[in-house]
């Protein structure tokens, strides 16, 4: 049989990408002077808000014996490790104190740090930034800057509107990304009375062009069985709506909807917890609706019923999972994960070759799909 006939078998890596930021944990479950616990990457981390409000993220384990930071002291500035009592700037993980050492022991206590992760709040979410694994002798490094911003979410005017939904899921960060961007499980996972059957699937052609470590799915008018578009009709003509869906590594899918002055934008990202974890976060703002106050209620319901299909769907995934199977990507409707693989992979490249990361899509590339 000629080879391309053929689907391919699917890469199995689950790598977890560190030298990004992650969303951590909703800003609003994160309150001044206390002390929450989240993991990234299989990294346990201690997050919380000092006196000002001001976000930060140390490693929960203490530098001295490991004790986990979360059970210590916290006073909104320093943080007590409860085993020995050893004191850390929360913002940088330097060491204040020694409580055993005497007065002519000269141990340099500043150059000791709790492992501590730039963070920062934006867009309802504390976002942490994973740096390269630090090198050997952690425990005397003071902490990695980020070399950018977090990322945001695109906004086209100054008054909007901001709400988040989440979910977790049993599966790896691959199978949750490659999940997120599958454009042909819609007519069976998505089935609802309300919202569409699997009777109204039909050919799709979507243009893609490569975006810096990423793709973009052209701007075009949306489909007409696809939820944000059913309700943007209401504001402007058909054709006047434009959508623009990106994905970027390691994991954030942006879309982008404009009707006019009015718009709607979200930044959902699948956030590696273990290797068989993630969690998907969607984040979305929108200028629309002020004239019907339950829209949002509306829309937000909408969302929820549509991340608990996926939900639901990839626990189910995760049984099949458990012994291994060989798996395969097809065209086209898979090449969407084809790319997301070949961008991880050139990016692990570039990083180890120190080259520039060598896009897998040499130009735009048009895809049809039934769904
Ligand atoms: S383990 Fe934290 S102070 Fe000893
Ligand atoms: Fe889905």
């Amino acid at each position: 049989m000629p080879e391309l006939d053929l689907p391919q078998r699917q890469a199995p890596d689950s790598l977890m990408l560190t030298g990004f930021w992650y969303r951590a944990l909703p800003a609003d479950r994160v309150h001044r002077n206390q002390l929450h616990k989240a993991t990234l990457l299989e990294i346990p981390l201690v997050i919380g808000r000092d006196r000002q409000g001001q976000p930060f993220a140390l490693r929960d384990a203490c530098p001295h014996r490991g004790m986990p930071l979360n059970c210590g002291k916290f006073d909104g500035e320093n943080l007590e490790c409860g085993y020995h009592g050893w004191k850390f700037d929360v913002h940088n993980g330097q060491c204040q104190l020694i409580p055993s050492l005497t007065a002519d022991q000269k141990l340099k206590v500043d150059r000791i740090y709790a492992g501590s992760y730039p963070c920062e709040e934006q867009d309802d979410f504390i976002w942490v930034y994973i740096p390269d694994p630090a090198p050997q002798g952690a425990g005397f490094a003071p902490p990695t800057e980020a070399p950018d911003a977090a990322p945001q979410i695109e906004k086209f005017s100054s008054k909007y509107k901001l709400a988040y939904l989440q979910a977790e899921m049993p599966v790896s960060i691959d199978h949750g990304i490659i999940g997120l961007m599958d454009p042909a499980h819609g007519p069976f996972v998505h089935q609802a009375w309300w919202w569409r059957t699997q009777h109204s699937i039909h050919e799709k052609r979507k243009n893609f062009e490569p975006i810096p470590n990423g793709f973009r799915m052209s701007a075009h008018t949306p489909s007409s069985n696809s939820a944000p578009y059913k309700l943007l009709r209401l504001y402007a003509d058909a054709d006047s709506i434009t959508t623009t869906i990106d994905f970027v590594l390691p994991n954030v899918r942006t879309e982008t909807i404009r009707a006019g002055k009015y718009w709607f934008s979200s930044l959902t990202t699948v956030t590696p917890i273990t290797r068989n974890h993630c969690r998907i976060d969607v984040v979305a703002a929108w200028n629309l609706f002020r004239w019907a106050p339950f829209v949002p209620n509306l829309l937000k319901f909408v969302f929820a019923k549509f991340v608990e299909q996926d939900r639901r769907t990839m626990e189910l995934q995760a049984e099949g999972l458990k012994h291994n199977p060989h798996l395969m990507l097809i065209d086209d409707a898979d090449r969407p994960a084809k790319w997301y693989f070949q961008l991880k992979a050139a990016h692990l490249e570039a990083k180890r070759s120190g080259a520039e990361i060598k896009h897998p899509m040499e130009g735009p590339v048009t895809l049809k799909w039934r769904s």
